[in-house]
């Protein structure tokens, strides 16, 4: 089971509340797109269930368990892996280093079979496991924040914009790997820029501005024409 009930959750920075009482629920197995214009708080929310900021008000249940300011370390326990915006690997470790940190809480008795899985994902990581992960190209970046987050083993994957800034093939790639990788019982909260890729990998959505919920639905009826949702992200 991973099943995750936000309820008016408020939550920013230092005084400067972002999120005004969000309410958000993803299933077991559920995956739903987390979308928004730049600023909205997307970001924010995810942060917020990696441990990374403490809630305002409201709580974030996970199985039942109020998660809401627990550590960061006690929330991976628990299964929920965040794959930050912007590629965050350790640029002087090298590829298999940043691999190993990833597998820290699960014990070395995981780690071949972990750096295994995580190599057949993406062959190319194997042949620059001794390079400094920030010589990697922004692509080969992604791959390996994604491969961390195989090697973590989620019941609950957090994805923040995993297309930015790579070319339309790649992300295609991106996200046929994570079609193929993670199984239907894994719950996926996907932040993403593209509309269109969203609702095509995701089952529902939801639309933030200005850290209220504007707009939910069922992905199927924005496929054919995702610009639809504009007006949402837009207030107009
Ligand atoms: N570390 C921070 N300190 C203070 N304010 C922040 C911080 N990070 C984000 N904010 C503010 O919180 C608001 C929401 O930011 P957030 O990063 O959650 O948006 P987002 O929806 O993820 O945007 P983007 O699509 O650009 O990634 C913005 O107004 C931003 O300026
Ligand atoms: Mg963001």
């Amino acid at each position: 089971m991973s099943q995750l009930i936000i309820s008016d959750l408020k939550v920013g920075y230092k005084k400067n509340e972002v999120i005004h009482g969000l309410n958000i629920e993803v299933n077991s197995g559920e995956r739903v797109a987390l979308l928004g214009a730049n600023g909205a708080g997307k970001s924010t929310v995810l942060k917020t269930i990696s441990g990374l900021l403490t809630p305002n008000e409201g709580s974030i249940r996970f199985n039942g368990d109020d998660i809401g300011g627990s550590s960061p370390a006690d929330i991976v326990d628990r299964g929920i892996v965040h794959v930050p915006e912007g590629r965050r690997v350790f640029p002087a470790l090298n590829v298999e280093d940043n691999l190993k940190v990833a597998n820290y809480r699960k014990g070395p008795e995981s780690l071949a079979e972990g750096l295994e899985s995580a190599y057949a994902a993406f062959p190319i990581l194997e042949e620059r496991k001794k390079q400094p992960a920030g010589l990697l190209s922004g692509g080969q970046q992604q791959m390996l924040s994604l491969a961390r987050a195989i090697i973590a083993k989620p019941k609950f994957l957090l994805i923040d914009e995993m297309s930015l800034g790579l070319a339309p093939l790649l992300v295609k790639e991106f996200y046929q790997t994570l079609d193929s990788l993670f199984s239907s019982e894994i719950s996926l909260l996907l932040v993403e820029q593209n509309a269109g890729m969203a609702l095509a990998h995701c089952s529902r959505f939801y639309v933030i501005r200005n850290g209220d919920l504007v707009l939910q639905g069922d992905s199927e009826e924005y496929r054919d024409d995702p610009t639809r949702l504009q007006p949402a992200y837009l207030g107009q």
